[in-house]
Parts: C-alpha cells; sequence; structure tokens
C-alpha cells in the first residue's frame, strides 16, 4: 500500500472462507491461525462466504450448506477469533456485498477475469458448463472487501490473484469515477510458513476440499487417531531428511511436512530441519503426528461442543451481520451516489 493509502484509510482486515466440505489443515495454517495473530493488531471482519459457496460444490444442497455455514464459523471460534471484538458472519446476511459485486461486474474487464487460474482450475474442460457465479466470483470478493474499505487481507498464496484483481477494481473504479482514494488498494497479508500445503498424497498439488481422497488432507474435524494415520501414510521418498533448505529441492512431499512442522510449531523452517537432519522419515513422522495432535484436536473439541447447539452460532452470525451492516451501509450508499443512482 501506498503511504498515502494507509494514511487516508483506517487500518482494517477483511477475510472469509467458504462453507464447502470441511476445513483442513491448509485452511488453518495459511489463514486461520494468521487470522488469530492479526487480531491483536488491528480490527477485523471475518466472513463466511455462503454465496460463493453456492458457485460450485454448495449447490443444491441446501441442509449441507447451512451445516457447512455453522461448522465454518465455529471453526473460526475455535481456532481463537474473538468474535466480541471482530465480527463473524455470514455474507448473504449483507446485501451490500451482492449489490457492489454488481457494479464491480461492470467495472472489470473480460480480460481480466479471464486471467484468473483458479477459475481455469476449477472449470477445467468443462468451462461452458460451470455456473456463471464461479466466473464472476472475484468481482463478489473485491466486493466483500471493499465494502468496509478493509486495507489488509489474511490469505494463503492461492488466493493472491484475486487479491491483485481487487487492487485494479478499486483503482479503476476511484478512476473512472473521479473519487481519488475512495476505495483503498486491500493488500493481501501472506505468511511464509503454511501458505501452501499441499496434499499428503502428492507435493505438487495442494491441499484440498475437492480432492476425492480424503487422505490427502488433515480436516479439523479429525480425530487423533485419524491425523496419525494420515501422516504415517503421507508420500515421502525413500531418502532420510536432508540437512539443509537447499537439500529439499526436488522432493515435494518432504518440503510439505517439513513446511507443515514449521508452522505448526511456530519455528523457522530451518530450524526444524536442523533438528531432523539425516534422520528417518518415520521418526519424523511421529513427532509430527504428535504435535498435529497436539494442536488440533482441541479446536475440533471446541468445534463439537459449539455445534452441539447451534443457537448460540446463529446468534454469533446474526449480531456480527448486524455490527458490519453499519460499517458498509454508508459505503454502499456512496458509491451508489457516485455511480450516479438516484435514490
Ligand atoms: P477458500 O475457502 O478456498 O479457502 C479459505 C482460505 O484458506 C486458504 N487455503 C490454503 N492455504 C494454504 N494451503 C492450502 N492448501 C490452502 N487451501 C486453502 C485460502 O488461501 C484462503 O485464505 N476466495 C476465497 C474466499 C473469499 C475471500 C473473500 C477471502 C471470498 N471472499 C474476501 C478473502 C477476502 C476462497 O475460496 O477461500
Amino acid at each position: 500500500m501506498s503511504m498515502s493509502d494507509a494514511v487516508k484509510h483506517k487500518k482494517l482486515v477483511f477475510s472469509g472462507m467458504q462453507p464447502t466440505n470441511t476445513l483442513h489443515l491448509g485452511n488453518y495454517l495459511g489463514a486461520l491461525k494468521n487470522w488469530v495473530k492479526i487480531q491483536d493488531e488491528m480490527p477485523c471482519i471475518y466472513c463466511v462466504v455462503d454465496m460463493h459457496a453456492i458457485t460450485a460444490v454448495g449447490y443444491g444442497k441446501p441442509e449441507e450448506l447451512t451445516r457447512s455455514i455453522r461448522e465454518v464459523a465455529a471453526a473460526y471460534i475455535a481456532a481463537g477469533v474473538d468474535y466480541t471484538k471482530h465480527p463473524i458472519f455470514n455474507q448473504s446476511r449483507v446485501p451490500a456485498h451482492a449489490e457492489l459485486a454488481w457494479i464491480f461486474n461492470c467495472v472489470a474487464r473480460m480480460g481480466w477475469a479471464d486471467r484468473m487460474t483458479q477459475f481455469k482450475d476449477k472449470a477445467g474442460k468443462h468451462k461452458e458448463r460451470v455456473s456463471v457465479g464461479l466466473y464472476t466470483y472475484p468481482m463478489l470478493m473485491a466486493a466483500d472487501i471493499l465494502v468496509y474499505k478493509a486495507t489488509h487481507v489474511p490469505v494463503g498464496e492461492d488466493q493472491k490473484q484475486h487479491l491483485e484483481l481487487a487492487r485494479d477494481i478499486a483503482q479503476k473504479f476511484n478512476t473512472d469515477y473521479n473519487a481519488p482514494d475512495f476505495f483503498p488498494l486491500p493488500e493481501p497479508v501472506i505468511v511464509e510458513a503454511g501458505t501452501r500445503v499441499m496434499s499428503l498424497r502428492d507435493g505438487a498439488k495442494k491441499m484440498s476440499k475437492s480432492d476425492e481422497s480424503d487422505m490427502s488432507r488433515i480436516n479439523l474435524t479429525d480425530g487423533a487417531d485419524t491425523i496419525a494415520q494420515k501422516i504415517r501414510k503421507a508420500k515421502t521418498d525413500p531418502n532420510p531428511l536432508p540437512d539443509s533448505e537447499k537439500g529439499l529441492e526436488g522432493r515435494p512431499e518432504a518440503e510439505n511436512l517439513i513446511n507443515i512442522f514449521a508452522a505448526l510449531s511456530d519455528r523457522p523452517r530451518s530450524d526444524v530441519i536442523g533438528e531432523y537432519a539425516g534422520k528417518q522419515f518415520s521418526e519424523f513422522k511421529t513427532a509430527l503426528a504428535d504435535l498435529a495432535v497436539a494442536k488440533l484436536t482441541p479446536i475440533a473439541g471446541e468445534m463439537r461442543r459449539l455445534l452441539a447447539d447451534s443457537t448460540e452460532i446463529d446468534r454469533i452470525l446474526k449480531d456480527g451481520a448486524e455490527r458490519v451492516s453499519a460499517i458498509a451501509e454508508p459505503v454502499i450508499r456512496e458509491t451508489k451516489k457516485l455511480v450516479g443512482f438516484l435514490g
């Protein structure tokens, strides 16, 4: 962000996750863990992006979607987001997101949207069969952030391109409507460790909710035995662990497990490599499983407790939506005025 941006816009964090299937270790290390950290530094808003969820796999499954919205909210709280200070809400409750997304659909150019690699990945070979919503998804994401004039967005690396698009949209709107600095240019906040957690079965693929193999990911709701088994069975190569960062080159599975260890233990990667240099994977995996179980099972336990009675979560989400609406409403009102809408 330029100096003028930092001065003109108050620091505000916004981020979100899609309620589709269960959250996994990649979501936790790439995003959620950092959300909890950053909440001590700046005010934050954390959203369950349920409208994004119906662009693809969440479509046509109402009960599953509702369950998933609650589960994601429970994960935020269980991981340590302080919802009394930093509102948690579900996107569809605040209509300003959809209103601004429409305007942004008209700001963004086809060429910009065409470049989005996530769309290409998700659409695969059947572009003509995916929803139009999947294509316009990044414009809704830009609206999520900018309807609050948020300045910082903690995400995993896979969202970086979407964030660049959000900046381009903000800039073009400001220029086209002669409103310099109306929208801030939001910054991605991407931390080094854990920013790209890979599949446990294939070090070249990112850990993902949509991978067919459950063994490829550690779900936030997995129990201790499941976590240990998935780590034990994680793909590795036959060599012992290297003694330097350079030794990880060309060994994506080893690198992934070391990264996970470093991120879970909040230690530099070099430190972890130093400790396990020359050791066998079996030994390292036992230590990693213990660490993962110690860090993740309390979150799963707290999620279970929260989900046992959904009235509390529903109340938290409704309250959060009311609080963030008060921020979004003046922004959308002013945006519409700038566009020239009457009313
Ligand atoms: P979603 O729901 O796919 O993922 C939620 C967050 O988890 C991160 N993540 C990962 N990080 C590291 N390694 C992985 N394997 C991994 N998989 C997922 C993602 O980077 C993300 O931070 N478009 C967003 C949701 C969204 C959003 C927003 C985010 C909608 N509006 C506004 C920020 C601001 C998405 O699909 O995330």
